[in-house]
């Protein structure tokens, strides 16, 4: 690979990055290390609203850090992957405390929820450390560069290595993006655009005139079906709603109360039924009516403030699917 390629990369990033609400010429640890947690498992597309959003109401680390984390996982609420949102607020409040970021990589590393990709990110980014960033976007870039032939999860550290030579001591930060970009706008997983690849000179995988083979597909694992149920309580124009548990999936996120769930459908069906796909497992999940709350701590919450909960995807639509069976019914 010539030492002009990442110059090539940075031109071309010069005139035809993506204008996103995070990129500045002097860009914040606080915005970038938002985005950064926002964007892991998110589109850019989903993000950039809920990015502004974010923003507009805790403009500050320190802002953030004195919220009620309820506040804080209410506006995570649709985003997913709720572990993300539970350590930002003990991440503002590490780095509040501290009366900023760390600027290195290292110590970056040491505070809740920023892992490799997030450290090198922010380091990179805002502290213009010659980091090197590595996500889905960059490993499919660097494999095909390279015809890496094997699948991504066997070529990690092979590619890895491969990203970090071709780091630039220079804007680091730009190259990272200019990386992210090119994998997400031209060297697409499918139907890669190579005649606007800065890179294409230096592409193995389009020397070999089947570029989108390469990395090879991961295998597919079969994901394990469940079952749950959830009540829907209403009284008075409201329904009752509960937290869940701090720890597992949505921990601490608003939802209908309801048991445990298991891999069995229950014994009498529920009257609507909301399928949800999580990363490891499918859900059905069976919406039953009931008298009165279960035992335990929970809310009636208005029915016409039922989008001011902060719940979480699954819960909303099952929210909204018990709302239209009703509609049904009164019909
Ligand atoms: N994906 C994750 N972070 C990104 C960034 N800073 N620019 C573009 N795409 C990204």
């Amino acid at each position: 690979m010539p030492a002009s390629a990442a110059k090539r990369l940075l031109d071309h990033y010069d005139q035809h990055q993506r204008k996103l609400p995070w990129r500045s010429a002097s860009p914040e640890p606080y915005r970038v290390w938002l985005s950064e947690v926002m964007l892991q498992q998110t589109t850019v597309t989903t993000v950039i609203p809920r990015f502004r959003r974010f923003i507009a109401r805790w403009p500050t680390i320190e802002a953030l850090a004195s919220a009620p984390p309820e506040d804080v996982l209410s506006e995570w609420a649709g985003l997913g992957y709720y572990a993300r949102a539970r350590n930002l607020i003990a991440c503002a409040a590490q780095v509040a405390a501290r009366g900023g970021f760390p600027s290195s990589e290292a110590e970056l590393r040491t505070l809740p929820g920023i892992g490799a990709y997030t450290a090198a990110a922010i380091a990179a980014i805002a502290f213009r450390e010659q980091a090197t960033v590595v996500d889905t976007n960059v490993e499919r870039v660097v494999a095909r560069l390279y015809a890496i032939a094997a699948p991504i999860a066997e070529a990690r550290s092979e590619i890895r290595a491969l990203a970090t030579a071709l780091t630039p001591a220079e804007r680091p930060g730009d190259f990272a993006q200019a990386m992210m970009d090119l994998g997400a706008t031209i060297c697409r997983p499918r139907n890669p655009d190579c005649r606007a690849c800065p890179l294409a000179t230096d592409c193995g995988a389009l020397a070999s005139g089947h570029p989108e083979s390469f990395p090879a597909p991961k295998e597919k694992r079969a994901r394990p079906h469940r079952h749950g149920i959830a009540w829907w309580i209403e009284r008075d124009g409201a329904v009752w709603l509960v937290r869940r548990p701090e720890r597992g999936l949505l921990g601490a996120m608003a939802a209908l109360p309801g048991p445990d769930w298991c891999d069995q459908p229950p014994l009498t069906p529920g009257f609507a039924v909301v399928a949800h796909g999580f990363t490891h497992f499918t859900l059905d999940l069976h919406l039953a009516s009931r008298a009165s709350p279960p035992p335990g701590e929970g809310w009636w919450q208005p029915l016409d403030r039922l989008s001011d909960a902060g719940l979480p995807t699954l819960y909303r639509r099952a929210a909204e699917a018990a709302l239209a069976e009703r509609q049904i019914r009164a019909a």
